[in-house]
């Protein structure tokens, strides 16, 4: 086994410094985490231990509910990008085979475009609350929002690091398609043990960057508890090295009072490759005993935006590799569709209506003659 990578960390504090020094050090650990890992800690975020804890107590309290009620929640016609989505719903992109055992909990905590309620109404959908849980509704809005906000200020860290304008990523996702996730991964049945199930394959995020407070194990008393084997949780995969072609498997761990940021399709793309989209799976443990909850927040481009490298990030290299350019709006829309949340005729929402519109017109014409 090779050496354990080193994955950084980012002083949000860092960040917020007028001092060169502070800063020059969290461009450092920018650039080696996002570019190579993939993946960077944050330290001094301010997201309260407490509050997740309470958070997950009210997501488990809703999933608990009887599936007639949850079922109201539940929205196919939106693509489910609000409210519940049940198990076996959604599947990886890349792996393309089974269904995750999750059951989800999708929510915007950000204000929306306007224009683009109009024109994507499902991933630009209004919110969908069960009725009588204020508590699940004010702490994930608190969650989502914070998570946020730590995201923006990570871009703008990018940003400088990468030497472009300090909010040129800041701008690209003002009132774009944010969305958190709530996540339970469900126990599995005694079948499924030791059949290397997983609770989701491994796959890329598609949006820019995605933040992760930690989630939290659960034991057969309902109890929280830490990881049941040394196999399950969260791991991600390295960029390949020369050393390491297929990448390294990292486990998710941060250090104590982390949180962990993790670089989506969009980032990589803009950046020519510069910064990497991590790989990532969840691991079901080796037992029946055990559930999970956990949280997602995704920073998305603004979906008018166009996903090319930027001028300063393209070499004939990276042109050809992240051609041609594509609207972040089609691009959600396609992995919706790829994903298995969005039924295939969406592909139809993407434009080019001309052709049947002349199509039919003709048609009736002949019917007509
Ligand atoms: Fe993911």
């Amino acid at each position: 086994m090779s050496q354990e990578p080193q994955v950084p960390v980012v002083d949000l504090r860092d960040l917020a410094s007028p001092r060169q020094e502070d800063q020059a050090r969290a461009s450092e650990a920018l650039m080696l985490g996002l570019g190579h890992y993939g993946l960077v800690y944050i330290r001094n975020h301010g997201i309260d231990a407490k509050e997740l804890d309470t958070f997950y107590d009210s997501f488990r309290d809703v999933c608990d509910r009887d599936m007639s009620e949850k079922q109201t929640w539940s929205k196919p016609d939106i693509w489910f990008q609000r409210g519940w989505t049940p198990p076996n719903t959604e599947k990886a992109v890349v792996a393309g085979g089974q269904p995750d055992f999750k059951e989800c909990f999708f929510v915007a905590p950000e204000p929306l475009d306007p224009v683009c309620k109009l024109q994507y109404p499902e991933i630009y959908a209004e919110n969908i609350w069960p009725e009588d849980a204020p508590e699940f509704q004010s702490t994930y809005l608190s969650i989502g929002h914070q998570l946020h906000e730590i995201g923006l200020a990570l871009l703008r860290g990018c940003a400088r690091a990468l030497e472009l304008e300090p909010y040129i990523f800041e701008a690209a996702v003002w009132q774009g398609p944010h969305v958190t996730r709530a996540l339970r991964y469900l126990n599995l049945s005694t079948e499924q043990v030791d059949q290397d199930i997983l609770w989701g394959e491994e796959h890329t995020d598609f949006n820019l960057l995605t933040l992760l407070p930690g989630g939290r194990f659960i034991d057969k008393n309902g109890e929280y508890c830490g990881r049941p084997d040394e196999k399950s949780g969260l791991y991600l995969r390295t960029r390949s090295t020369e050393e390491h072609p297929n990448g390294q498997m990292v486990p998710g761990r941060p250090p104590e009072g982390c949180i962990v940021a993790q670089v989506g399709q969009q980032l990589e793309i803009l950046t020519g490759g510069v910064f990497t989209a991590t790989p990532h799976v969840i691991k079901a443990p080796a037992s029946v005993e055990y559930s999970r909850v956990s949280m997602a927040h995704f920073i998305h481009l603004h979906s008018h935006e166009i996903l090319f490298p930027m001028p300063t990030c393209q070499t004939d290299e990276s042109i050809q590799a992240y051609s041609p350019p594509v609207l972040a709006g089609t691009y959600g829309t396609k992995t919706m569709v790829d994903i298995g949340l969005a039924p295939s005729h969406a592909i139809e929402q993407l434009g080019y209506r001309q052709y049947d519109r002349l199509g039919s017109m003709r048609a009736e014409e002949d019917s007509s003659k």
